[in-house]
C-alpha cells in the first residue's frame, strides 16, 4: 500500500486563467479543473487580460463568467496602469489585491514605477498590493517601501540579486513578503536549449548559483505560487512568455521532499497557511486533499490545462492528488470530477 498523505487544500495566489479574451490558451472551467488535479482549491487569478482588468465593470463581467464555471474557490487581482485610481474603490469591493507590473511581460501592462506612492495611498490599506519587479527594477521597488505601513507582496522572485534586496528590507522590517515559483526553483537557464520555446518566461530562468541561493534562503521566501501561465504551441512559437504549472507544483514539491531538501511542513506553510494569511482568504476544516505517494510519469496528453504541455513531460514524480474535498464535497478523485453540485465559491478578501 502507498503512502496517503493528507493536506489543507492548497491556495495559489497567481494564476492566469486568461478568460475572457484568450480561452485558446485557457478558460475558467479548464484552469480550475488543473487546479483541483493540482491539489489547489483556493486560486487568485491575474488581470493581465486581453483587456487588462483596470475597470471595476472589466473585473464585474469575469467574475459573471468564473461564477458559472469555476470548480475551485476563486478571487481575483485588480490591475492599474496608473491611469484608474479613482476606481480603485470600487474595484476593490470585488478583488483580493491589486497587481501591477515594473517589466514588461505577457500584456505589456507595465506601470511607471513613479505612480508607486500614490498607488499605495490609494488601494485599500488591508488588501495586498503585488508587485511584478525584476533585477533591474527592484531597486526602485524596495525604494518604495520605505515608511509604508500596507502590505506589498514581490511575485516570482527569481534570483540571488532579487532575493537578497528583499532579506534587507525585512530586515529593515519593511512590509514586504515574496513567492517563488517552481520555474525558479526547479529549472535554469542551463535548461532553455533543451526546453526551447517551452523555457520561456518572466522573469526568465536564471544560473544554478542563483536557484542554489533561493533553496539555500527557503526561510526567507513566504510563499510557493506556480504563476500558471498557458498559451498555445502556436503563441510559444511565436515569442509568448510562461509556463503552466498548476498540475505539476505539488508534484514538484513532493520531488524535493524527496531528496530532503524541503519538508511537508514547509509545503504546508507556503501553498496554505501564509498565502491565506497574506491574503486573508478564509479557510476551511471540510477543504483537503489526499495525496498517493505512488511515482507517476508527467504526461502532456493527461494534463487538464487547455495548452496541453508541461516543461516536465516525461518526468517522474514521487506521488500526485488522489482526491480534493471542497466545502465537504468530493470535486476531484483519480482524474475524475464527480460532483454535479460544486461549491466553489467567489472570494473578496476578509469576508469569511
Ligand atoms: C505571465 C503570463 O503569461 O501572463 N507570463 C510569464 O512569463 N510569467 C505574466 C507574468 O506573470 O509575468
Ligand atoms: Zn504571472
Amino acid at each position: 500500500m502507498s503512502e496517503v498523505l493528507r493536506l489543507p487544500g492548497l491556495v495559489d495566489v497567481h494564476v492566469h486563467l486568461r478568460e475572457p479574451g484568450q480561452t485558446d490558451k485557457e478558460d475558467f472551467d479548464t484552469g480550475t479543473r488543473a487546479a483541483l488535479a493540482g491539489g489547489f482549491t483556493t486560486v487568485l487569478d491575474m488581470p493581465n487580460n486581453a483587456l487588462p482588468i483596470t475597470t471595476p465593470e472589466r473585473l464585474e463581467e469575469k467574475i459573471a463568467l468564473a461564477r458559472e464555471k469555476t470548480m475551485c474557490d476563486i478571487g481575483f487581482h485588480y490591475g492599474s496602469l496608473g491611469d484608474n485610481l479613482g476606481t480603485f474603490a470600487e474595484g476593490a469591493k470585488h478583488a483580493v489585491g491589486l497587481k501591477v507590473y515594473l517589466n514588461n511581460t505577457t500584456g505589456g501592462y507595465t506601470l511607471d514605477p513613479a505612480r508607486l506612492k500614490e498607488i499605495y495611498a490609494t488601494w485599500p490599506r488591508n488588501q495586498v498590493v503585488l508587485l511584478h519587479t525584476e533585477e533591474d527594477t527592484i531597486d526602485i521597488a524596495m525604494a518604495s517601501l520605505e515608511g509604508l505601513d500596507r502590505p506589498v507582496h514581490i511575485c516570482h522572485m527569481p534570483s540571488r540579486a532579487v532575493l537578497e534586496k528583499i532579506i534587507a528590507a525585512k530586515q529593515k522590517g519593511l512590509p514586504v513578503t515574496c513567492g517563488v515559483t517552481p520555474n525558479h526553483l526547479f529549472i535554469t537557464e542551463e535548461d532553455v536549449p533543451r526546453l526551447g520555446v517551452y523555457g520561456m518566461m518572466k522573469p526568465p530562468l536564471k544560473t544554478k548559483a542563483d536557484q542554489d541561493f533561493l533553496w539555500a534562503h527557503l526561510d526567507d521566501i513566504d510563499i510557493f505560487e506556480s504563476d500558471h501561465a498557458p498559451h498555445t504551441h502556436e503563441d510559444k512559437a511565436a515569442g509568448a512568455f510562461g509556463v503552466p504549472n498548476l498540475e505539476t507544483t505539488l508534484p514538484l514539491l513532493l520531488k524535493a521532499r524527496a531528496e530532503g531538501k524541503l519538508t511537508l511542513e514547509q509545503i504546508i506553510d507556503k501553498c496554505f497557511t501564509k498565502p491565506s494569511e497574506i491574503f486573508g482568504l478564509p479557510t476551511d476544516d471540510a477543504t483537503y486533499i489526499e495525496v498517493k505517494m505512488e511515482p507517476y510519469v508527467i504526461h502532456n496528453a493527461e494534463l487538464q490545462t487547455k495548452c496541453g504541455w508541461s516543461p516536465w513531460d516525461g518526468e517522474e514524480m514521487p506521488g500526485r492528488v488522489q482526491k480534493v474535498v471542497l466545502h465537504g464535497a468530493t470535486v476531484y478523485e483519480n482524474g475524475e470530477f464527480p460532483t454535479a453540485a460544486n461549491p466553489a465559491r467567489v472570494l473578496t478578501p476578509f469576508d469569511s
